[in-house]
């Protein structure tokens, strides 16, 4: 039997905008229902503190779509430079803004402009002048080499065919010794040739 792992045989400009399609309804139209949970009920599913939650934009907590909390590898310290891979509405980038403070920042990166500019809205409604919003790609981060103390993800690593290529780019712009701290999605048994290759089966 051979255990060549080979790439998704998908079109990558093709998968990015059937997920960008997916994630501007989820941006937009948050309340229509989909084939994963998102909101308020999700960040309890994911243990963040109601408190926490209470002090965003109904917005960015409505359009939350994350699979756990990078919070629960601990709190970033104040001063720190955050990077957001696939911030989405902004959930967790202004929760990072709150607890790096004035002297930290916050780099949010998304490909779909609707979730960016619920990001950009958010943070300007809680008045954090520490985040940055940039549209751009895990695979091609815009960021400079290591200039990044921690990489926070939530959600978006399972929806990037080419996950040695992202973690190139975390590699990339982490200083030496900075942290990762991200929440995805792991599958235990290999997924099928098949069904990696199947477009449909990537963003649902
Ligand atoms: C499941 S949502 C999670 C959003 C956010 N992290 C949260 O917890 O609510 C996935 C997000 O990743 C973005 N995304 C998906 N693939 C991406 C890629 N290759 N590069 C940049 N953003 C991507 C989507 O636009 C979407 O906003």
């Amino acid at each position: 039997m051979s255990t060549e792992v080979r790439p998704a045989a998908v079109d990558t400009n093709e998968l990015r905008a059937q997920i960008s399609e997916k994630y501007t309804e989820v941006a937009l139209t948050p309340e229509k229902g989909f084939h994963f949970h998102t909101g308020r009920p999700l960040a309890r599913m994911h243990e963040y503190d109601d408190a926490v939650v209470d002090a965003l934009p109904l917005g960015v907590v409505e359009s939350f779509a994350g699979t756990g909390n990078p919070f629960s590898l601990g709190d970033l310290k104040p001063g720190e430079t955050v990077l957001d891979i696939g911030c989405g509405a902004g959930f967790d980038t202004l929760i990072a803004a709150q607890q790096v403070g004035p002297g930290g920042r916050v780099v949010a990166v998304d490909m779909t402009p609707e979730m960016l500019e619920k990001a950009e809205r958010g943070a300007r409604e809680m008045g954090l002048t520490n985040v940055e919003c940039r549209k751009g790609y895990a695979e091609e981060l815009p960021a400079e080499d290591e200039t990044v103390d921690v990489v926070i993800s939530n959600g978006v690593i399972n929806l990037c065919p080419d996950k040695i290529a992202v973690m190139a780019e975390v590699h990339r712009v982490l200083k030496p010794g900075a942290r990762f701290q991200i929440a995805d999605i792991i599958v235990h048994k290999e997924v099928p040739q098949g069904a990696k290759d199947d477009i449909d089966l990537w963003s649902g």
